[in-house]
């Protein structure tokens, strides 16, 4: 369900994340927004003014896109992901950054830097698609100043299931499927992962959920996902999906839909 290929495939530029990105962007319930939230977290563990900084899966970089005036003038960012068009979309994405972060394409599990090398490692959202995550959280440790801290993204097991109710009826076990993707390393279950490799691990959730009003980005995002969920859809079932978020819409104002993030915090 989460094999390298199907992650390689589905990363392999930032269009199915953006589609997604998109409807958290637009329907988001809590108003200070989730990016803007975990870069607070950051700030809060009291980093260096110098800190050297490595992100591993950085995606095409919203992290720092979304809070690019609040990042300190003297970190030292190194972004990195197992993707090179996601390390492209980044590198677009951020060229204007004025401390200009070290870009390279990096799989999580072989960390091509040195020992002790960082003050913080950022993973967010990215931990669960690691084929083997105790190889990559050693390296992880590996690279950490002694005292470093690991901040890691993920979901929680009722992350967007009503956005998977609307395929249930065509793919019965889609809720399995969906948390096949992340079930590996979840609110649920990160903190013990993380406390094998770190003494101290704390988790924050971010509240929120998404009042979607308009149907096609309900869609986009599922078309989005459907490579690593192996499922693919027949026309009219596409279209019942549509007649059916078209009308919670058109009887309730608004699709909702149920999110689940947080963050871990390790050191
Ligand atoms: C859900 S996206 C998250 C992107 C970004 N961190 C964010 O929160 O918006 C997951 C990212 O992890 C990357 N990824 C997947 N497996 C990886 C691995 N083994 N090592 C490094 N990056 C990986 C993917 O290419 C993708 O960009």
């Amino acid at each position: 369900m989460n094999d390298a290929q199907d992650v390689q495939v589905q990363y392999r530029d930032d269009q199915n994340l953006n589609a997604r990105i998109a409807l958290h962007a637009r329907f988001s319930t809590n108003p200070y927004g989730w990016q803007r939230w975990v870069f607070d977290i950051l700030e809060r563990a009291g980093l260096p003014d110098h800190a050297q900084v490595l992100e591993l899966g950085c995606g095409p970089g919203d992290l720092w896109e979304s809070n690019r005036a609040r990042i300190p003038a003297g970190w030292s960012l190194t972004l990195t992901d197992a993707s090179d068009g996601m390390i492209e979309a980044a590198q677009q994405k951020l060229r204007e950054l004025p401390m200009a972060p070290t870009f390279r394409t990096v799989d999580a599990q072989s960390i091509p830097f040195a020992d002790r090398a960082f003050d913080a490692l950022i993973a967010n959202h990215m931990l669960y698609h690691v084929p083997d995550r105790q190889q990559a959280l050693g390296e992880v440790r590996r690279v950490l100043k002694p005292g470093g801290t690991l901040f890691a993204t993920t979901v929680g097991e009722e992350h967007m299931k009503e956005l998977w109710n609307l395929v249930e009826p065509f793919v019965p076990d889609i809720h399995d499927r969906t948390q096949g993707v992340s079930r590996a390393f979840m609110l649920q279950n990160g903190g013990e992962q993380l406390a094998r490799v770190f003494s101290n691990v704390a988790r924050y959730d971010y509240e929120d959920g998404l009042e979607v009003t308009e149907v096609q980005p309900v869609v986009a995002y599922l078309r989005s996902s459907t490579t690593l969920m192996h499922c693919t859809l027949e026309p009219s079932q596409w279209a019942t999906i549509r007649r059916t978020v078209a009308a919670h819409i058109e009887t309730k104002g608004t699709f909702h839909i149920t999110k689940a993030s947080g963050i871990f915090v390790a050191s």
